[in-house]
């Protein structure tokens, strides 16, 4: 018998139930995976506490790696025994499951299970928020907050060996010294100095093009005020809250702002998209230019204890349960 963990209503670490499920077998179009090491993304939270409802019950988590253990009917580019991985699916909090054969992307060799279930969701998201949404390069100075979590850390390696400056936020001396190991040049205690006041000093009073903000409701108001002109905003998370509507006004009287508040849903939203984004992140983990830290490790039975690390700023980098 299968096991998943199962959400029968929203709220706190304890509503994450390890139960029996029954899987079934795969229907058009369909694969079914034995899973290997799923992800812990933040978005689960959300997805926990119902600030993103979902219809109830349901099996949370959004990325896991396996092996492909039956195909659907009209299934050609997967068999049986492949190795695969996938962001973007809910359902990932399970042992076995059924999912879209064009969810799920086939895995190099050099990248094992455990990195794959760590690096797909979190990896795919810095891609597109330094390649698709603004393209970071030399010269460039960005902004990212909780420059030592999972998007975070990859931000950094990655925006770095393109050749940027990368400015970090995080709440601990420990967090500033990892981060500024992985290519954030100027880590920002947040929790103790102004962010905006200590970016000024470091960048001798220039505003900046682009700013990453996960953390939302805490930071919004701020990190705008980092903006240069016509500066773009990338509010990508609402780790502290979700931000409150907003006067448009405001950014005319900042000068001009964009914002933008994407999902990574759009940017794999076709198997092209899917496979394009994943190619480019495997190349960066397969060059060396990107490292994907699982900083913590968990049994997957185990997840509300994750949940509660994740919540309470705990952890680092990225965070793998085990099946
Ligand atoms: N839109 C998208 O496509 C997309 C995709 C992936 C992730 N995200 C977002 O990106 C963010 C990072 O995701 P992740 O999975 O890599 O998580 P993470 O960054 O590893 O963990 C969240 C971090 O947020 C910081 N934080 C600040 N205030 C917090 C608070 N009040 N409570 C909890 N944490 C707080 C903490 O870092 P410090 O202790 O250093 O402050 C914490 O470690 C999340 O907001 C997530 O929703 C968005």
């Amino acid at each position: 018998m299968t096991h998943a963990i199962q959400i029968h209503q929203a709220g706190g670490p304890e509503v994450l139930q390890w139960e029996q499920v029954e899987v079934g077998a795969p229907g058009v179009g369909q694969v079914r995976l034995k899973q290997t090491a799923v992800g812990l993304n933040y978005i689960d939270v959300y997805h926990r506490t119902g600030l993103y409802p979902l219809p109830l019950p349901f099996v949370p988590g959004m990325e896991a790696a396996g092996i492909v253990e039956s195909v659907g009917g009209g299934v050609s580019y997967l068999k049986p025994g492949d190795r695969v991985a996938y962001a973007s699916a809910i359902g990932a909090y399970a042992e076995a499951r059924l999912i879209a054969a064009d969810r799920v992307v086939k895995l190099p060799e050099f990248i094992d299970d455990r990195t794959a279930a760590a690096m797909m969701l979190q990896g795919m998201t810095a891609r597109y928020l330094i390649r698709d949404i603004y393209k970071v390069g030399p010269g460039d100075t960005i902004l990212i907050h909780a420059a030592a979590g999972g998007v975070g850390l990859i931000v950094c390696q990655w925006a770095a060996a393109l050749g940027a400056t990368v400015i970090g936020t995080v709440s601990s001396d420990e967090k500033a010294a990892l981060a500024r190991a992985n290519g954030c040049h100027h880590p920002i205690i947040y929790t103790r100095e102004d962010f905006q006041a200590r970016l000024l000093e470091i960048t001798g009073g220039e505003k900046l093009a682009v700013v990453y903000d996960s953390v939302g409701k805490d930071t919004f108001m701020k990190s705008l005020d980092c903006l240069r002109p016509r500066g773009l905003m990338v509010l990508f998370g609402s780790s502290s809250g979700p931000v409150p509507p907003l006067d448009l006004t405001l950014l005319s009287q900042k000068g001009s702002l964009l914002v933008t508040r994407p999902t990574l849903a759009t940017f794999v939203a076709t198997k092209t998209l899917l496979e394009e984004n994943s190619a480019d992140l495997f190349d960066a983990v397969g060059s060396g230019k990107v490292k994907i830290h699982v900083n913590q490790s968990y049994r997957l039975k185990d997840t509300a204890q994750a949940h509660r690390d994740l919540e309470a700023r705990k952890t680092t980098g990225s965070t793998v349960l085990t099946v």
